[in-house]
């Protein structure tokens, strides 16, 4: 089966490598050509754990290939994903189609025999049919049908997702376009992996509807974090009894800093927006985008309470500064809006991400002084911040830490130590909604 991946970013490349590891002939496309450039000198442009070897495994067995030309590769292809990125809209917060919609332009005149256009961006309700639509006006002769098959990816855990997923999600309208989206997965069968064929708007409907229902249940958990630490509960004790609930379940109910990352924050806004555009109501979603930014605000008072009151003159030593770890990824990343206020307000910022720095580099202000290590970072800290929970942040050699730093202060925006952990090795300790450690003031 021949594939054309159109976008070769976290979810093209992963999905066109899954795809040529599944047995087809993948091209993946993209118009940035230094990033195909890179892959086709065998560098990866994105860091997702194992991404590396299943490219190169996959070019080597002749199966995958990058290009920057779509008009070589689409006649011959059975199926044309589009994997372009659909970001928010400046201003009023919609998913920007415009990537999307050029591709189904640049694609409709090469299309040869019959095709399957299948959207795995994640796109409002009705797309797939405009999709249709474009491709029409542009190429009316074309032998087509268009797909839906939203990716249910996380960043960090892709490879893994991709093939081991909980479910596959397909969108069609004809009997010939399911029957080539089965054959292309027909791999999972091995798995019994769910395969849901539904209409192409409920399709559309339920990346969004998951994607929010996730977000909901985060920003649910850091609201009961907040209550946990005024009434002293431990978050972690409460979200396992619930968790242990089979039909509340305990994923996704880990407390942090807010919700980032490429997805949640624009598809949330862009759920919000496709309801309001059709006279439904969010109000469930739009709390829990209320609830994220509060969170995000309440970290930065989380820290400056930690400092006395006030962070003015103190340095801060950050770990971790992607959105999550395993990634690279900085998009809304909560780093990016607590780092600029506590600056702001005249602390020095000492960070250091094992893979994000240089995407970091671009979005935070000047002035943050990007370090080797979590020692570097520490040295002649007045605190440590624990922003993203990569493993080379769980086991610090704490006496270390404390030896290089101005004053012994741990804020775990993660959970990742305890106040235990901390007064045995004497640091002050402030998590989120879980009990702190004060050291006995001298
Ligand atoms: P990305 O920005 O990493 O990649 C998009 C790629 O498309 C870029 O390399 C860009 O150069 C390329 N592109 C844009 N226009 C093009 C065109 N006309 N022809 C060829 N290439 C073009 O984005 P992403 O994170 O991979 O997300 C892509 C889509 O998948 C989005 O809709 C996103 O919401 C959805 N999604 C993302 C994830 C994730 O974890 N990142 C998971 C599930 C779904
Ligand atoms: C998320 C979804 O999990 C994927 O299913 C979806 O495909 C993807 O968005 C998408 O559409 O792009 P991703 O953003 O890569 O994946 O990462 P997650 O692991 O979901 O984390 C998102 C954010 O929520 C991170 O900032 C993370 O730290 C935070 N989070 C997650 C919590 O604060 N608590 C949790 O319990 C889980």
């Amino acid at each position: 089966m021949k594939v054309v991946m159109i976008g070769a970013g976290y979810v093209g490349l992963v999905s066109g490598s899954c795809f040529a590891e599944f047995g087809a002939d993948v091209v993946c496309v993209d118009v940035v050509e230094e990033k195909i450039a890179a892959l086709n000198s065998g560098v990866m442009p994105i860091y997702e754990p194992g991404l590396d070897d299943l490219v190169a495994r996959n070019v080597a067995a002749g199966r995958l290939r990058f290009s920057t030309d779509l008009s070589a590769h689409v006649g011959a292809a059975d199926l044309v994903f589009m994997a372009v990125g659909t970001p928010s809209r400046r201003g009023d917060g919609h998913a920007d189609l415009k990537y999307l919609y050029a591709a189904a332009e640049a694609l409709a005149p090469c299309l040869s025999g019959y095709t399957v256009i299948v959207d795995k961006s994640t796109v409002p309700v009705g797309t797939a049919r405009e999709v249709a639509r474009i491709i029409r006006q542009h190429n009316p002769e074309a032998d087509f049908d268009v797909a839906s098959n939203p990716e249910f990816l996380r960043e960090g855990a892709a490879i893994r997702d991709f093939t081991r997923p909980d479910r596959v999600v397909i969108g069609v309208e004809s009997e010939r376009a399911e029957a080539l989206l089965r054959a292309l997965y027909r791999p999972l069968n091995l798995r019994e992996t769910p395969i849901l064929a539904t209409n192409l708007e409920s399709a559309e409907l339920i990346k969004y509807a998951s994607n929010a229902f996730l977000a909901v249940k985060i920003s649910f958990i850091n609201e009961i974090s907040d209550l946990c630490e005024r009434v002293d509960a431990d978050v972690h004790a409460v979200a396992k009894g619930m968790g242990m609930d089979g039909r509340i379940g305990g994923k996704f109910l880990h407390p942090g800093p807010g919700y980032g990352g490429s997805c949640f924050p624009k598809d949330t806004l862009a759920l919000s927006r496709i309801a309001q555009e059709h006279g439904a109501s969010s109000r469930v979603v739009s709390a829990a985008i209320e609830a994220n930014a509060a969170q995000k605000a309440r970290m930065i008072q989380k820290i400056r309470r930690a400092l006395g009151g006030s962070e003015a003159g103190k340095t801060i030593a950050v770990l971790g500064l992607a959105f999550k770890p395993e990634t690279d990824d900085m998009r809304d990343s909560p780093a990016l809006s607590i780092l600029p206020s506590l600056m702001e307000k005249g602390a020095t910022i000492r960070a250091h991400d094992p893979e994000a720095m240089g995407e970091a580099a671009n979005l935070l202000p000047p002035g943050v002084q990007f370090c080797q290590d979590s020692y570097d970072a520490a040295q002649g800290a007045d605190a440590v911040v624990l922003m993203t929970e990569w493993n080379a942040y769980r086991n610090l050699d704490l006496p270390r830490l404390r030896g290089i730093m101005r004053q012994p202060m741990m804020i775990d925006l993660r959970n990742i130590y305890d106040a235990d952990i901390a007064a045995e090795y004497g640091f002050s300790y402030f998590p989120v909604g879980r009990r702190e450690h004060h050291l006995p003031i001298e």
